[in-house]
């Protein structure tokens, strides 16, 4: 059984040459204090001017966007097949009349870096979702037509107004028509006030571990909320993270909204599909949680057959120049051992049978 990772970015060189043009957030620059490395600066905040610049965002090296680097790294980790997807902030930054053609060529590129490496990598496609509904739905539709996207890769801010915009329903329709699954990635966290004054004594920890997974969980409850899985009942999302904190929270989440007086004044609590079944119909999960009682969480949710080994790869590289195997995989690989001890099918299919049959990959 192959070891299939559905968590793992890239930034194709059309995308950081983007990325270099520009000088606000997102953007790649070096800084004259250190000429020679260039630095990537995306999430919001990272360009904090009391921050110095040598320690702004990351460092952005060619295991970013050489592909040759991404098949090393999956060589040397034992994964035989990658689904690459654009790493964030995807195209959400672009004027509305360049997104189109931003997401054509990103799209093209990447079904070029694909077809490189046959049975070794397939793709999640951008959509230039700052253009109107009906340009996404075209991109979506010629998607489909090529021969190794299984899905898009979508951040929480939808066209602007979140997941829960009915405005996205064209989109919805056409992703649910053409079986393109929806692999759903935080990036902008919380507002900065949550993490307080002192934030920026804690690196990145703060909205790496806790704004992504609460921006994830806030983006899918919305979606529950407004009856997207209702209208869609066929619609698939990977949710990034094991869904944030979704598992854990979606007992609170089902108590609440029996509990809500409004909710029930204007009917809504009845005939609806409750986030259980949505769990076990609709949403996947991925294995990117780093232990054993996250993983278990996500197991408890939605069941071994609907979680999928990832690594997010370039992202959390270990620190020490030595190092040769990368802590943040083995620990998505021990927890995977460990939650499935005992069980070595539910473990192989987590690892790659989960994917090639959800995704359809000719493997
Ligand atoms: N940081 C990011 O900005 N994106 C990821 O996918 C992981 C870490
Ligand atoms: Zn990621």
């Amino acid at each position: 059984m192959p070891i299939v990772d559905v968590h793992t970015h890239i930034y194709p060189p059309t995308y950081v040459e983007l990325l270099r043009s520009r000088n606000t957030v997102p953007y790649v620059r070096t800084f004259p204090e250190a000429p020679d490395s260039s630095r990537l600066i995306i999430l919001p905040g990272e360009d904090d001017p009391a921050t110095p610049s040598t320690s702004r965002g990351r460092p952005i090296g060619p295991e970013y966007y050489d592909i040759a680097q991404k098949i090393a790294f999956m060589d040397q980790h034992k994964i035989d097949t990658s689904v690459i997807s654009l790493a964030n902030p995807w195209l959400d930054f672009l004027p509305s009349e360049e997104a189109g053609e931003a997401a054509k060529n990103i799209n093209d590129d990447v079904e070029g870096l694909c077809a490189k490496y046959p049975g070794r990598l397939y793709a999640f496609g951008t959509l230039p979702l700052s253009a109107p509904a009906e340009v996404v739905v075209k991109e979506i539709e010629r998607l489909s037509t090529l021969k190794h996207f299984r899905g898009v890769i979508m951040g929480t801010s939808g066209l602007g107004n979140g997941l829960d915009d009915p405005a996205l329903d064209p989109i919805y329709a056409a992703l649910q028509k053409f079986e393109q699954l929806i692999f759903l990635h935080p990036h902008y966290g919380l507002p900065a006030s949550v993490y307080g004054p002192r934030a920026n004594e804690y690196g990145h920890v703060l909205p790496l571990a806790l704004g992504f997974p609460l921006e994830t969980t806030i983006a899918v409850s919305r979606m529950l909320l407004s009856g997207v899985w209702d209208r869609f009942k066929k619609l698939n999302v990977l949710l990034a993270h094991s869904g944030g904190t979704l598992p854990f929270l979606a007992g609170r989440l089902e108590s609440c909204i029996k509990h809500d007086g409004h909710l029930k004044q204007h009917g809504k609590t009845e005939n609806r599909r409750d986030v259980w079944d949505i769990l076990k119909t609709n949403i996947y999960l991925d294995a990117v949680i780093y232990s054993e009682v996250g993983l278990k969480a996500a197991l408890n949710a939605s069941g071994a057959d609907r979680l999928l080994f990832g690594t997010d790869h370039p992202f959390f590289p270990p620190l020490e120049e030595d190092a040769e195997d990368w802590h943040s995989v083995m620990a998505n690989y021990s927890a995977i051992s460990a939650t499935f001890s005992g069980d070595e099918k539910a473990a192989k299919d987590v690892l790659g049978g989960n994917a090639v049959r959800i995704l359809k990959l000719d493997l």
